[in-house]
């Protein structure tokens, strides 16, 4: 397996098969707005896509910018939020949107991001990659599955966290690893999901080690709670 042809595969895919979601593409521009992939990011640390798509748009509508955002009322802000749970969240959206608008825009490094409320070193990761195309891997529960299942790794998680991190970089291409992460994300959530993936239509089938041994579907493994 040749770790730079399936990361330039994924990339193909990604191209034809990418979701279409709002914080994707900026209207009228082809450049990532670290505004909005910070709060799409935050908006996706707890809440599924479904639920969080129309909340990202009613935010970026009333706020369009940081500044903006920084410059609203604490409680339109929680109102607002009402439904998203985990209101520690909208706190410290505010509380950066705040330190940001202050700064003059956002950190440009995924150690200047972690550095803000509410960033850790997944949302940090997420950050850098797709709004400034860094060099950084980002995974979620979702890559950590893709992953499980091309390299077979039959260890359970948690165990098995640091490996599938590793394999993860491994594949992550030089070029448009913001698109690599989202790409992964996006195969996870549609094709190589948790019941019954649907192998038949993965651009990955060739490549894929649990699906040569007819394990995909059993991996990744968990350890009993
Ligand atoms: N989950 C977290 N970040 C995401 C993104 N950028 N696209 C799709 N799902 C996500």
């Amino acid at each position: 397996r040749d770790s730079k042809v399936i990361g330039q595969q994924i990339l193909k895919w990604y191209d034809r098969h990418a979701r279409s979601l709002p914080w994707r593409i900026p209207p009228g521009g082809d450049t990532a707005d670290p505004y909005r992939v910070w709060l799409s990011e935050v908006m996706l640390q707890q809440t599924t896509v479904a639920a969080v798509k129309s909340y990202f748009e009613r935010f970026t509508s009333l706020w369009p910018t940081v500044d903006d955002l920084a410059a609203a009322e604490d409680a339109h802000v929680m109102a607002e939020w009402a439904g998203l749970g985990y209101y520690a969240r909208a706190r410290n959206l505010l509380a950066c949107a705040r330190i940001v608008s202050d700064a003059g825009g956002f950190p440009t490094t995924r150690e200047g991001l972690q550095a803000l409320p509410g960033i850790g070193p997944y949302t940090s990761a997420a950050i850098a990659a797709i709004a400034y195309d860094a060099d950084e891997t980002v995974v979620d529960g979702n890559v950590e599955r893709v992953v499980a299942r091309l390299f077979a790794v039959e260890t359970p998680l948690p165990a098995a966290k640091p490996e599938l991190i590793a394999l993860a970089e491994r594949l992550t291409p030089q070029e448009r690893p913001g698109d690599y992460a989202q790409a992964m994300m996006d195969l996870g959530a549609t094709i190589c999901v948790p019941r019954n993936p649907v192998c038949g239509v993965c651009p990955l089938i060739d490549e894929c080690e649990a699906r040569r041994r007819g394990i995909a579907a059993d991996l990744p493994r968990k350890a009993p709670k």
